[in-house]
């Protein structure tokens, strides 16, 4: 031992003893790094993941640890920009010392902000960003949302029994492109014939020219993905504007297409449209009646939830459990063991939990209609595809 060691231990230890003593008994504070998009187009997305995390703040403060506190620190990712993500990213992790990350609408978004979680050891639970291969980036990264294979796959598997001809048209990033490759698979698998394929621009798209083309093809149905909100609305108008319904082609997509808070917004046009997906506002389940009835009282009696609320309402309450588990003391290891065996059954989308292989969500499917209910517009529940589907991407490509 080298000489002075002894002393600067002692000085060490008296300085330990101060700091134990100085700080008060009830001053445990988790921060929480919080990143959802707050300007340009994707900002109604972005606030469904804010409206849907600060309800579950606000409603669930008695479920921490006696004495231990959260505080979300919230930063604006302005849309699918990767460059920002991280930095803001970065920013929380270094400055703000965040012991957990959350949010994010944006798969391009996670991707770029994975090798900051692995290399700071943060875990992130992701709200919404739903890219198959992003957890795969980090092993401190789980998500609570869902992957595109989990609807467009079951969604193809039905429409090989409907219809012989279906187009496909999808946003031009990964997520559109697992969308298409997922309803394809199931789709052909049950003997269907895609009609035609397109990609469309995720930014500034005028969805017209490739609806067109669409119409042009004649085929049976449009199977058609694009980022939930007001791009659906778009593209939902471009269909009703083409006279496509008139002319025979149904519409066919996940329910980020229809979803319940945009729905209002698309006049009469998405009457009849079918969509798998894990959520709808519209479901009677017990969990869901309360959900919305507390999402309507906080916000406004004519805000639907949509899906991106309840993935951050979930998300929260992942959290939750990790630092009730640990009396709110968190270690990033033992964080992500809790996050593999959480498990939620009374969440608004029914029974979900968190696969310990992958972790990624295990959610149910519903097969919906958009019908009318009470006057408005809903996303009617017609049959449960499955309680249970893990992501059928990774299922298909397990190591043997
Ligand atoms: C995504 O970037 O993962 C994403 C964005 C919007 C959606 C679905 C997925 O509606």
């Amino acid at each position: 031992m080298k000489p002075g060691t002894i002393s600067k231990l002692k000085a060490g230890a008296a300085a330990l003893a101060l700091t134990l003593l100085a700080a008060p008994v009830s001053a445990q504070t988790i921060k929480i790094g919080f990143l959802s998009t707050y300007s340009g187009p994707g900002a109604a997305q972005g606030d469904q993941l804010d409206k849907g995390a600060k309800l579950y703040l606000k409603l669930h403060a008695d479920k921490l640890p006696p004495g231990v506190k959260v505080e979300l620190i919230v930063r604006d990712d302005t849309g699918p920009n990767p460059d920002v993500a991280k930095r803001v990213a970065q920013e929380l992790i270094v400055r703000d010392k965040v012991q957990f990350l959350t949010g994010l609408v944006w798969t391009p978004n996670a991707a770029a902000i994975a090798p900051l979680t692995k290399e700071a050891k943060v875990p992130f639970i992701s709200m919404n960003a739903a890219g198959v291969n992003v957890l795969n980036m980090s092993p401190y990264m789980a998500r609570v949302s869902f992957t595109l294979w989990q609807s467009c796959y079951p969604l193809g598997q039905w429409a090989a029994k409907k219809f012989k001809r279906v187009y496909t048209a999808v946003s031009d990033f990964a997520p559109g492109h697992e969308a298409e490759e997922a309803f394809t698979k199931g789709y052909k698998d049950g003997g269907g014939e895609i009609a035609g394929s397109v990609r469309i621009p995720l930014a500034n798209p005028d969805f017209i020219p490739y609806m067109q083309r669409v119409k042009d093809a004649k085929p049976d149905a449009v199977f058609g993905f694009i980022p939930a909100g007001k791009q659906a609305t778009a593209m939902m108008k471009a269909y009703g504007n083409l006279g496509m319904d008139k002319a025979g082609i149904k519409f066919i997509g996940p329910g980020d297409l229809t979803t319940d808070d945009e729905l209002q917004n698309m006049g009469d046009v998405p009457l009849g449209v079918i969509t798998v997906h894990h959520y709808s506002a519209a479901a009677d389940r017990p969990a869901n009646k309360a959900f919305v009835a507390a999402y309507k009282k906080e916000y406004g009696e004519n805000l639907n939830p949509g899906f991106m609320a309840v993935g951050a309402w979930d998300a929260m309450d992942a959290i939750f459990y990790t630092i009730r588990e640990q009396n709110g003391k968190v270690d990033p290891d033992k964080t992500m063991e809790l996050l593999k065996e959480y498990k939620n059954p009374n969440s608004p989308r029914g029974p979900m939990s968190i696969d310990p292989e992958t972790r990624d969500v295990i959610n149910p499917e519903y097969l919906r209609e958009v019908r009318k209910a009470g006057g408005r517009l809903a996303n009617v529940e017609i049959e449960t595809i499955t309680t249970a589907i893990k992501d059928p991407f990774k299922e298909f490509n397990k190591k043997k």
